[in-house]
């Protein structure tokens, strides 16, 4: 695909709903594209519609091995719900031996640079080994959780793996209708969303918002950095 035709593509599907971008992607590209799923309130919303499109359609998840356990219950809440087979992406135990040995187990909280690090070893680079094998690949992300995710698009090529393409189905959704969808359709959850964590990721990096705070004030709350990622969705010099 090249710009003209994403640009024709994101010009189509304007519009048009998360289920119909969906239903575009997995017709054309399935078996050779997946979710990737933190199985965040995002994620769960975006399995559920795929789930209703193709019932193969497949799922992949990052597991850190620093994930809560609330995480571990709703992915196998939603492996159960929807017989899913969930293909689970670990780090490379060579580099988190090297890493720890070297650093520590809780190194994230000593200097950004290590932080990057444990994120590129626990997750860059597990999804890095993914997308080699795939022609393209779905989130949950929305614009208005980051800088850098407000200047997405519903399909985008994605230049740090190999031009495959990213499409991210519910960018210009609010959280909002994230939890609406989710009650309405009675789907599997992350409780800790129901303990004032609206964004989740690993269990030290991620704590509770207080009502007010920016959404993603809890994730690696020590960093003042407002525009904080982890490396999955903007590139980092660890990559
Ligand atoms: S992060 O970059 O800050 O960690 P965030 O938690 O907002 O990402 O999640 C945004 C999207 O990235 C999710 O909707 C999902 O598509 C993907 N993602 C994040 N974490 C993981 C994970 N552990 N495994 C698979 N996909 C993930
Ligand atoms: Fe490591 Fe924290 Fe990044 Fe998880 S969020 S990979 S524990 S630094």
């Amino acid at each position: 695909m090249n710009i003209e035709d994403l640009n024709r593509l994101n010009q189509e599907f304007r519009t048009k709903s998360p289920e119909e971008a969906l239903l575009w992607t997995l017709d054309n590209l399935h078996p050779n594209v997946g979710l990737a799923s933190s199985f965040g309130a995002e994620d769960v919303v975006v399995i559920d519609m795929m789930m209703r499109i193709n019932p193969e359609a497949r799922v992949f998840t990052l597991d850190t091995g620093r994930l809560n356990q609330e995480t571990y219950d709703v992915m196998d809440e939603i492996r159960n719900k929807y017989n899913i087979n969930i293909e689970v992406m670990f780090p490379n135990h060579d580099e988190v031996e090297n890493m720890v040995r070297t650093h520590g187990m809780n190194l994230f909280y000593k200097s950004i640079d290590n932080r990057k690090l444990c994120c590129g070893v626990r997750k860059v680079h597990p999804l890095n080994r993914m997308l080699e094998t795939l022609n393209g690949w779905i989130t949950g992300i929305r614009s208005d959780q980051t800088q850098n995710r407000a200047g997405a698009d519903k399909f985008e090529l994605d230049e740090q793996h190999s031009g495959i393409l990213k499409v991210n189905p519910i960018i210009d959704w609010k959280w909002e209708q994230v939890m609406d969808y989710i009650k309405k359709n009675n789907i599997p959850y992350n409780k800790l969303h129901d303990k004032g964590y609206p964004s989740i990721g690993c269990e030290p990096c991620t704590r509770a918002i207080k009502p007010g705070e920016d959404l993603r004030a809890g994730r690696w709350w020590w960093e003042n950095d407002p525009q904080k990622e982890c490396g999955l969705h903007v590139a980092h010099d660890s990559r």
